[in-house]
């Protein structure tokens, strides 16, 4: 199992970190994730992110931010903020909860009981809808903890010290999502 130490070194190319990548593992980027799905991917627990400050040109952290609470959520893009080199850019994505919930209230009940962790149904609404709202559950890195609108997301990256956040809606994972671009300042 490969760990932060032992990536720290030789870096002349761009440096681009995965976090929580699941099953997504992108090559070129250090793929990272407190449940390691191969032994490619760097095992660490983000609420203790232990990069160097200005070590990274990019950071994707996509449908992972939901599955911190509020609080939580703000220490790791503060951190995503301090690890970045100047410049650099975060590129982080999110169901939009807005959305979603309007998916949820909008569906009806199934007419009988069904198994949320095991439905992706989008035709009731305990199936995809209420997994977009809470997680899919199926481990303890699964589980839904806090949701962004646009607006939310734009305000949270700012407060963290992001002086430019574009947000752009984007479908994704079956929901509607926002992917946002934060750069970090010369
Ligand atoms: C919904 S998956 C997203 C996977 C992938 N990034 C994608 O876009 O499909 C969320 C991932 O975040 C990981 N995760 C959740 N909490 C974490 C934590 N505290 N530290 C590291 N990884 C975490 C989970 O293990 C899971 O692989």
């Amino acid at each position: 199992m490969a760990s932060i130490n032992t990536l720290t070194a030789g870096q002349a190319r761009a440096v681009r970190l995965n976090l929580g990548c699941g099953s997504d593992i992108k090559s070129g980027y250090i793929n990272v994730d407190k449940f390691p799905c191969s032994s490619e991917v760097v095992e660490a627990d983000l609420t203790d992110l232990s990069f160097p400050e200005d070590y990274a040109d990019e950071i994707l952290l996509s449908h992972v931010l939901e599955h911190f609470g509020y609080s939580e959520g703000v220490v790791l893009l503060a951190e995503i903020h301090r690890v970045l080199k100047p410049k650099g850019i975060a590129v982080i994505e999110v169901p939009d909860v807005a959305w979603c919930c309007a998916q949820f209230l909008g569906a009806p009940e199934p007419n009988q009981y069904t198994d949320p962790r095991m439905d992706y149904s989008t035709n009731h609404r305990w199936g995809l809808w209420a997994q977009s709202l809470w997680g899919d559950q199926h481990n303890p890195g699964l589980f839904h903890k806090w949701g962004y609108t646009a607006h939310r997301l734009l305000h949270t990256l700012s407060h963290v010290g992001f002086p430019t956040v574009n947000i752009e809606y984007v479908p994704s994972h079956g929901v509607q999502c926002l992917s946002a671009k934060a750069q970090k300042a010369a």
